[in-house]
């Protein structure tokens, strides 16, 4: 990934504190868009100052496609897409608020479009690119109580695989990861370390995020991989 522009959105995430250093060590040209400035803070601890200095942060709003296009183009090319924004609500579908549910797809399902849209309009002019998405173990395996992220996630794996299928012939391609749960500080405050051990660390889901990111692995498309850690 040497020179190569990345964009990872959600970068400054729980998930972006171990992929961020990751795609850092690749040498590739880093932009990542923000909203809160406490989270630009808190990997800017996990990161040396060499590495941070590295990083273009863009102030932006990935549901706004005028925000997203002017992201995009002022990236000049994008050679990957590393799309993490995302994040889960609970709740009883008979109990459930039709405005959450429409802001989970939102979060979730519509963000990603309009990453990957804007993306792949270079990489279509590029003839290069690579897309990694992130649905979750939900998509494929949906449980009570999270209907709506299990649904959004599950229509991340599809749009995924639809890029993948538009995408053929090409050498851009498009994967999907599904962790469980991942060991973030938001999940530890939320559930306590008794189990965090057998939860997957974040360094461990970028090591899987940068094959699908390179170039070797530009046979892989439309997969969808589980990365479960120990649950
Ligand atoms: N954590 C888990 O256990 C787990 C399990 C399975 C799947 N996943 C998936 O893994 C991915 C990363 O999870 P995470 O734990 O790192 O989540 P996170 O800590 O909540 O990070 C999500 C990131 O998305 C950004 N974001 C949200 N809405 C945005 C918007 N409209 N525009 C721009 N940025 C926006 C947030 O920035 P701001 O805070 O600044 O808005 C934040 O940096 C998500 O897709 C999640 O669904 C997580």
């Amino acid at each position: 990934m040497k020179g190569q522009r990345v964009l990872i959105t959600g970068g400054t995430g729980g998930l972006g504190l171990g992929v961020v250093p990751a795609i850092l060590a690749q040498g590739a040209e880093l932009t990542i868009p923000y909203q809160k400035e406490s989270e630009v803070e808190r990997l800017k601890h996990h990161l040396s100052a060499t590495e941070f200095s590295k990083i273009r942060f863009v102030a932006a709003n990935l549901l706004n496609e005028a925000v997203v296009e002017q992201l995009i183009d002022d990236m000049g090319r994008v050679d990957v897409l590393i799309h993490l924004v995302g994040g889960f609500a609970m709740g009883k579908t008979h109990e459930y608020a039709y405005e959450a549910w429409k802001q989970d797809f939102d979060l979730n399902l519509h963000t990603t479009f309009l990453a990957c849209k804007h993306s792949l309009r270079k990489m279509l002019e590029q003839g290069y690119g690579r897309i990694v998405t992130v649905g979750s173990r939900g998509a494929v395996q949906p449980v009570g109580q999270l209907a709506s992220y299990g649904a959004s996630k599950a229509a991340v794996v599809a749009l995924t695989k639809a890029i993948a299928d538009e995408t053929k012939g090409t050498n851009i391609t498009a994967n999907c990861v599904l962790p469980s749960v991942i060991d973030t500080p938001a999940n530890r405050e939320a559930m306590g370390t008794t189990e965090a051990d057998r939860w997957v660390k974040p360094e461990s889901l970028a090591q899987v995020i940068c094959f699908l990111a390179s170039e070797a692995a530009q046979d892989l498309r439309g997969a969808t991989i589980p990365v479960y850690g120990s649950i």
